[in-house]
């Protein structure tokens, strides 16, 4: 697409006989010109072109609506769960404690952060230990798809240590291996977590 100077008189020229300085923005000009002038619809589609506007408007009254629901067993007030995020790191005591407190308040779920370094001795367990702020939230663990191979110890001893309902296993290969100290080795893995998940004490979700 080639784009000209609108017809007529040069904006600039045109200032200096009507002595203003620049009334008007010529790249204005050229927008309207293009438009005018070139194909410019988009023939991209969002999808939501083919929906009814109307068809997710509430007819309902917002107080009707119970969010409440149950979860390994405990109740939550809403579906949300706060995602792993921290353990073991210098700030992770006061920021796991300020989330089980604020989960407890809510009433939803939280996890807390990997527990490798906590397992593997590089980290004091007490950033990981906030079942005492929160008795009736559900708590989930928190290792990686690739410690399956560690053995159900492992863990199992993860998801007891803290007094969690469950564990999360994050799965997250790319990260691993680009990381320094990270899991690099992947294969058999979900064979080694199908054998472990065999009479595991914990249902299975996905
Ligand atoms: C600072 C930080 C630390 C995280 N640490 C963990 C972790 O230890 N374990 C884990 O499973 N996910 C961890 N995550 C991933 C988060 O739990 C979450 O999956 C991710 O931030 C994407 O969620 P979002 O789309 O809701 O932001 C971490 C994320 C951030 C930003």
């Amino acid at each position: 697409m080639h784009i000209t100077q609108a017809k007529g008189s040069s904006p600039s020229k045109r200032s200096k006989r009507m002595g203003t300085t620049k009334p008007y923005s010529p790249i204005k000009d050229v927008h309207v010109q293009v438009c005018l002038n070139h194909n410019v619809e988009s023939k991209a589609s969002s999808g939501l072109e083919q929906k009814a506007l109307l068809a997710g408007f509430p007819r309902f009254s917002s107080h009707e609506i119970d969010t409440s629901t149950e979860f390994l067993g405990k109740r939550l007030e809403l579906p949300v769960l706060i995602s792993p995020l921290t353990g073991g790191g210098r700030q992770s005591e006061r920021i796991n404690r300020n989330l089980a407190i604020a989960a407890k308040e809510l009433g939803i779920g939280m996890a807390v952060g990997s527990q490798k370094p906590m397992l593997e001795g590089k980290a004091r367990p007490d950033s990981y230990l906030v079942r005492k702020h929160g008795r009736s939230i559900p708590l989930l663990a928190n290792l990686g798809l690739a410690h399956v191979r560690r053995g159900r110890e492992y863990i199992l001893k993860a998801i007891e240590w803290i007094e969690a309902d469950g564990i999360i296993l994050y799965v997250n290969p790319l990260q691993e291996m680009l990381q320094q100290g990270g899991e690099a080795d992947y294969t058999g893995i979900l064979e080694s977590l199908d054998d472990m998940l065999e009479g595991f004490p914990y249902s299975r979700s996905k």
